[in-house]
C-alpha cells in the first residue's frame, strides 16, 4: 500500500504545478511544465534511474549502466487539459517510477533496460496538434507543427526554445525499433467500465482513432430588427442545425463519438445577424473505416444545413490519429501481472487516446487502466484511489517480469 500512499502524495504535490484556477492547468513548454519536471526527476531518481531531458522536452529516466541494451519503455504525459484533473497522464508517470522502484528494491535482474518517459504534450490543448514526444521517438515528427501558434500567438518553436527544448534536434530523436522492447502505459480509464465491474484495473485491448476538423459557415450580417426572417442568411442558424444533426448521426455509428468543442460567432453582437461561425468537430471510432463513414455523413450534414439557410460551408481536416490495437504479447504480460497480483482478468477498449497511440508506430504497446471515480476525467474532481494505484504498481512490476519471462 505504501506505493499507493506515495503515488497519492506525489500527485497531490505536483498538482500545484499549474496555472491559477480550478483543477490543474499544465500546458506544455510552460513554467508549470518546468516545475513539474523538477518533481518528476526526483521520482525517477527515487527509482534508481538516470535522468535526462530530450530535445522535445520529454524527461527520460533510464536504468544506469545499460546504454547498449534494448529498453522496455514506460510512462505517459505530464500535461493536462485546462482546469483538468490530478491523474490524467501524470499518474502514469508516477506509477511507472514506483513500479521501477519496486523492481529495483527487489533486485530483479532483467534482460533489458527500463526507461520511464514523461512526455510534454498529449492533450493538444495549447497547440492544435499533439504527441510531439512519442512521434519524435517513432520517427514521425512533422516539423511543420513548429510553426503552429497558441492563443497568445506564440509559435511552438518559440515556446520550446523559451523552455530550453531544441526544435531543430527533434527529428534526430527517432529510436531504433530494434532497441525498443515495447511501451507500457498506466492511465485512468476516464470512463465507467471498471467502476461498474468493481475492478481496480483492467487491460486495454485497443485505442480509438481521432479525426478533427475546422468548419466555417459563411452567411450575411444585417440589422436584427429590419431584415425579415425569410431574407436572412444566418450562419449561426446553419451551424446550430449542423451541431444537432451531427451529434444525432453519431448514434448510428458503433461506439463512435462526435463532439463540437469550440465555436465562435462573428460579428458577435446582440443586434446583428451572425455572418460567420467557425467551429471544431472531433470524430472518434474504434475502427478507422467507421470514422471515415461518419466523416462522410458529417460533410453531407454540413452541406445540407448550409443550403437550408442560404449560406456556404467549408470543412477541413486538421488532425488525424489512427485507431491502434494493443499488442497481444503485452496484453498477455499485463494479464500475467494482474494474475500475479491476485486479480481476475478484465479487458476493455479505450475511447480516449494516449501517448501509446503514437508509440505504436515505434514498438508494441500495452496499456493498463485504473478505475476512476464516477468515470469522470478532464475535470477537477477526477480521482483514482491510493489502493487502486498500489494494485496498479504491483501489476506493472509483475508485467515487466512477465515481459522478460516471455522473451
Ligand atoms: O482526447 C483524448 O482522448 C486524450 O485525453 N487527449
Ligand atoms: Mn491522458
Ligand atoms: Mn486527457
Amino acid at each position: 500500500m505504501s506505493d499507493g500512499v506515495d503515488a497519492a502524495a506525489w500527485l497531490e504535490k505536483i498538482a500545484g504545478c499549474s496555472e491559477p484556477g480550478p483543477g490543474v492547468t499544465r500546458l506544455p513548454w510552460t513554467e508549470p511544465h518546468a516545475a513539474a519536471l523538477r518533481q518528476i526527476a526526483g521520482w525517477m531518481q527515487a527509482a534508481g534511474l538516470e535522468v535526462s531531458r530530450d530535445a522535445a522536452g520529454t524527461l527520460i529516466g533510464r536504468t544506469p549502466g545499460r546504454a547498449e541494451a534494448p529498453a522496455l519503455l514506460l510512462g505517459s504525459h505530464q500535461d493536462s487539459v485546462r482546469e483538468g484533473g490530478r491523474f490524467d497522464g501524470i499518474m502514469g508517470v508516477a506509477l511507472a517510477c514506483l513500479a521501477v522502484r519496486r523492481l529495483h528494491d527487489e533486485g530483479v535482474a532483467l534482460p533489458f533496460a527500463l526507461e520511464v518517459l514523461a512526455f510534454a504534450d498529449e492533450e493538444g490543448v495549447r497547440f492544435p496538434t499533439a504527441l510531439i514526444g512519442p512521434r519524435a521517438l517513432a520517427g514521425r515528427f512533422d516539423p511543420e507543427v513548429l510553426e503552429m501558434r497558441d492563443t497568445d500567438g506564440v509559435s511552438m518553436a518559440e515556446a520550446m526554445r523559451a523552455f530550453g527544448a531544441v526544435p531543430e534536434e527533434i527529428a534526430g530523436l527517432a529510436r531504433d525499433p530494434a532497441q525498443v522492447v515495447g511501451y507500457l502505459e498506466a492511465h485512468i480509464e476516464q470512463g465507467p467500465v471498471l467502476e461498474s465491474a468493481d475492478a481496480p484495473v483492467g487491460v486495454v485491448t485497443a485505442i480509438c482513432g481521432i479525426a478533427r476538423y475546422g468548419l466555417r459557415f459563411s452567411g450575411e450580417t444585417g440589422h436584427a430588427g429590419t431584415v425579415p426572417m425569410g431574407e436572412r442568411r444566418d450562419a449561426l442558424v446553419a451551424a446550430g442545425r449542423f451541431v444537432a444533426d451531427v451529434s444525432e448521426a453519431a448514434e448510428g455509428f458503433a461506439e463512435s463519438r462526435a463532439t463540437v468543442g469550440q465555436l465562435s460567432v462573428a460579428p458577435g453582437v446582440v443586434n446583428a445577424i451572425p455572418s460567420e461561425v467557425t467551429l471544431t468537430l472531433e470524430l472518434r471510432a474504434p475502427e478507422d473505416a467507421t470514422r471515415d463513414a461518419l466523416e462522410a455523413r458529417a460533410r453531407a450534414l454540413a452541406e445540407a444545413a448550409a443550403a437550408a439557410c442560404g449560406v456556404t460551408v467549408e470543412m477541413t481536416r486538421t488532425y488525424d490519429q489512427p485507431a491502434v490495437a494493443c499488442d497481444p504479447g503485452l496484453r498477455a504480460a499485463l494479464g500475467d501481472g494482474m494474475a500475479a497480483a491476485g486479480l481476475g482478468a478484465l479487458e476493455l477498449p479505450s475511447g480516449a487516446t494516449h501517448d501509446a497511440s503514437a508509440m505504436a508506430d515505434l514498438c508494441p504497446v500495452g496499456m493498463l487502466f485504473l478505475r476512476c471515480a464516477g468515470g469522470v476525467s478532464h475535470r477537477p474532481d477526477e480521482f483514482a484511489a491510493p489502493e487502486d494505484m498500489a494494485q496498479a504498481v504491483a501489476v506493472l512490476a509483475e508485467a515487466v517480469k512477465a515481459v522478460a519471462a516471455r522473451g
